[in-house]
């Protein structure tokens, strides 16, 4: 696991961002892992640039997405389908129905999942997949707990990532309880596993990730096993590490 450090959350962004770039040129067939939240706005921004200044295409690629909240149809403007039309299909060049995520009003959820879950397998392996980290070190909506989950799943959300994800909602008694989330298999499946951490808030979760040692109850802690993970972190997630446990980008 390579564990790289920049004073800008930008610079990191535009460092992934690059990564996924080269991926498709290398493969335009590729099979993207995405994430929603506010750490990957900025790399999806840059990645809409490097498409209109023609740098880049998706029209040959197809993106699966880590997670769904449960009860939030896709037209919810806080769910994750709109957040991913919002943030980056709208503004690339991915072909119609080139781009799944867990349906979070499947009438049978476990299904859903399970349903999910074939359809990645079916891919093989995830290309390139981006990764956030909860305040918790949840990876997707891999919560703490005392086994690691291998298959997409449906979760009950922690009540501190039902916090932390109120922002994004009027009250917290709007932020769903549950969702359906990927499990670690496709997770560690994955031929490249980018993980951005941005702000103080995470720093925690990055120490215990990058110093701790690999437990369920620190979900993201399992990247200490992945053959091919790094680890971008901004000055505020780096705060309770060393300088010898990163290295500068
Ligand atoms: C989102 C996801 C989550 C987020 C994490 C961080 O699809 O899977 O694991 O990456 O909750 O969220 P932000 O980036 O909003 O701090």
């Amino acid at each position: 696991m390579k564990v790289l450090y920049a004073k800008e959350s930008d610079q990191l962004s535009r460092w992934a961002a690059d990564r996924f770039v080269e991926q498709l040129k290398k493969n335009p067939k590729s099979i993207l892992g995405l994430a929603t939240g506010s750490t990957p706005k900025k790399m999806y921004e840059y990645l809409g640039e490097d498409t209109r200044a023609g740098k880049v295409s998706f029209s040959q690629a197809k993106s699966y997405n880590l997670d769904e909240y449960v009860g939030l149809a896709s037209d919810h403007p806080a769910s994750y389908h709109y957040f991913m039309q919002e943030q980056l299909f709208s503004k690339v060049d991915f072909p119609e129905g080139a781009n799944t995520l867990p349906n979070g009003v499947a009438e049978d959820l476990d299904k859903e999942a399970l349903t999910y879950d074939r359809k990645i397998q079916e891919e093989g392996e995830l290309d390139i997949l981006i990764l956030g980290i909860g305040s918790n070190a949840h990876i997707g909506f891999n919560e703490p707990n005392n086994v690691f989950e291998a298959l997409t799943h449906v979760v009950e959300l922690d009540e501190s990532t039902r916090q932390d994800n109120s922002r994004f909602f009027e009250k917290i008694e709007d932020v769903p309880t549950h969702a359906i989330s990927m499990g670690m298999r496709a997770i560690m499946q994955a031929k490249e596993v980018l993980l951005m951490a941005f702000g103080e808030n995470k720093a925690e979760a990055i120490r215990d990730l990058v110093k701790g040692k690999v437990d369920p109850q620190v979900p993201a802690s399992i990247l200490q096993l992945h053959p091919n993970a790094t680890i971008l972190i901004d000055e505020g997630a780096a705060s309770l590490l060393s300088e010898e446990d990163r290295e500068s980008l």
